[in-house]
């Protein structure tokens, strides 16, 4: 073990930065349109199993595998297996996804802070409902400068707080902005309990309608759960590098997925609230936070109180998802090719400052049919995220076996052992395994 290696404070210090990274724009922006494209309550369903079944397994390992090694999310294998080890490959498919993910996450993080500029200026609150509708599709197609700038803002600070390191940068960060954030999310679920769309919003959600289920939402219910809870990058394995090496990570990891599951369906009743209560779109897509909620906020009384708590909530969560992306990218150039932490941050977040300038042309097609948006989007989320998620949740169920599961999980009950076993061991592969391959035949 490095005996100079930043830990985090404590262990509420660790599930605050975990559940930072879990939560963020994939709860607040991509779970509610996702569930409005996928029919609602059928999908949520879905996502709710690939949760249980798959992400809190997953979740257990890659903290483990960041505890017990106390490295990167390269050195990591080597370390747990040889110098070498063919597992490493995990590592560097999960700085693939992060590379992708942040490209675009940045720009959408951009288009949070747009809105938050716009709810200080108070700007829809004067304009027409069409104005409102149309300013997000006028901001995606032709405002690129715009979204640039907002782009380079979102990214300069990721960057600068990943350069602070580990106590002064990302632990203050996270202590200060989740309590924030929860408090934040409760005053709206208040505030919609009051709205005459909220039973609807439940019931679309909740009251199960298994004549919506296809084959492509559970594909994209499986992917959101490890884009969701921050698997299958490497994020969760260096984070959980931070930890003292000794004592298990059954409770951490119960915590994170439940508080990032909750927010997301808290997330998820406030938006449908708001789209019952005024008629909108729940199907809209990309748009629907975008577009619903500054509709809402303009008619409220409070409305500029309300919508800028709304959009700094966001910009909060999306923040704390960002730093953990560009942690993971950042940590391996510092640890093993022994870059300054300041060189490292700013030559990675600028490469990915690049890719997210061509994310925000959705004309620029690449590969024959996607713009370079949604090829970050689907790569990662189809392809880098689930294949990495297979070979953790192999190397822990068989290179590492039920010895490290037990020490992980750290409870004596043999028969939750037995079936944590099987399901890293063989269950979860099988199913993300059939849902890469279905993603493979979609994207070729
Ligand atoms: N989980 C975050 C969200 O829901 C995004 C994120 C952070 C992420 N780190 C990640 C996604 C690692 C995949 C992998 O918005």
């Amino acid at each position: 073990m490095q005996a100079n290696r930043a830990h985090w404070s404590s262990r509420i210090a660790f599930v605050l930065a975990a559940t930072g990274s879990a939560i963020g724009l994939g709860n607040i922006w991509k779970f509610p349109y996702m569930a409005g494209a996928n029919g609602g309550s059928a999908f949520v369903l879905v996502y709710l199993g690939c949760i249980a079944l798959i992400g809190f397994p997953l979740m257990i390992a890659e903290i483990y595998i960041g505890k017990k090694s106390q490295k990167n999310t390269i050195e990591a294998f080597e370390t747990l297996h040889h110098a070498g080890t063919f597992w490493k490959s995990a590592g560097f498919l999960g700085m693939l996804g992060c590379f992708l993910v942040l490209s675009f996450y940045s720009l959408v993080g951009g288009w949070v802070l747009d809105f938050e500029y716009q709810s200080l200026l108070h700007r829809f609150a004067n304009e027409s409902d069409d104005f409102v509708k149309n300013y997000f599709v006028d901001l995606i197609h032709n405002r690129q400068g715009t979204q640039i700038f907002w782009h380079s803002t979102f990214m300069l600070i990721t960057i600068g707080i990943v350069a602070k390191g580990v106590s002064n940068g990302l632990e203050k960060w996270n202590k200060i902005l989740m309590p924030i954030l929860f408090s934040l999310l409760i005053f709206l679920f208040v505030y919609s309990l009051f709205l005459e769309g909220f039973k609807e919003s439940i019931h679309f959600l909740f009251a199960a309608d298994f004549s919506k289920l296809t084959w492509k939402s559970v594909l994209e219910a499986v992917g959101h759960a490890f884009f969701t809870l921050s698997l299958g990058m490497g994020s969760m394995i260096i984070y959980g590098s931070y930890m003292e090496k000794e004592g298990p990570v059954l409770k951490q990891a119960a915590a994170v997925v439940l508080l990032d599951t909750f927010i997301a369906l808290l997330a998820g009743t406030i938006i449908f609230t708001i789209v019952y209560t005024f008629n909108a779109e729940p199907g809209a897509g990309p748009g629907l936070m975008f577009v619903t909620l500054p509709l809402l906020f303009k008619q409220i009384p409070g409305s500029w109180f309300v919508s800028n708590a709304f959009f700094i909530l966001v910009f909060f969560a999306a923040l704390t998802s960002a730093i953990s992306i560009l942690e993971v990218l950042s940590a391996y150039l510092i640890d093993t090719k022994k870059w300054s932490r300041i060189k490292a941050t700013f030559l990675v977040g600028g490469a990915m400052w690049i890719c997210g300038v061509l994310c925000a042309y959705p004309k620029l097609i690449i590969f024959g049919k996607n713009n370079v948006f949604d090829v970050f989007d689907i790569l990662s989320s189809k392809i880098t995220m689930p294949l990495t998620g297979i070979m953790i949740s192999i190397f822990f169920g068989w290179v590492l076996g039920p010895k490290a599961i037990e020490e992980a999980v750290g409870i004596r009950s043999k028969f939750l052992l037995q079936g944590l076993v099987w399901v890293v061991r063989v269950i979860a592969p099988i199913c993300v395994a059939v849902m890469l391959y279905k993603g493979i035949l979609e994207v070729f």
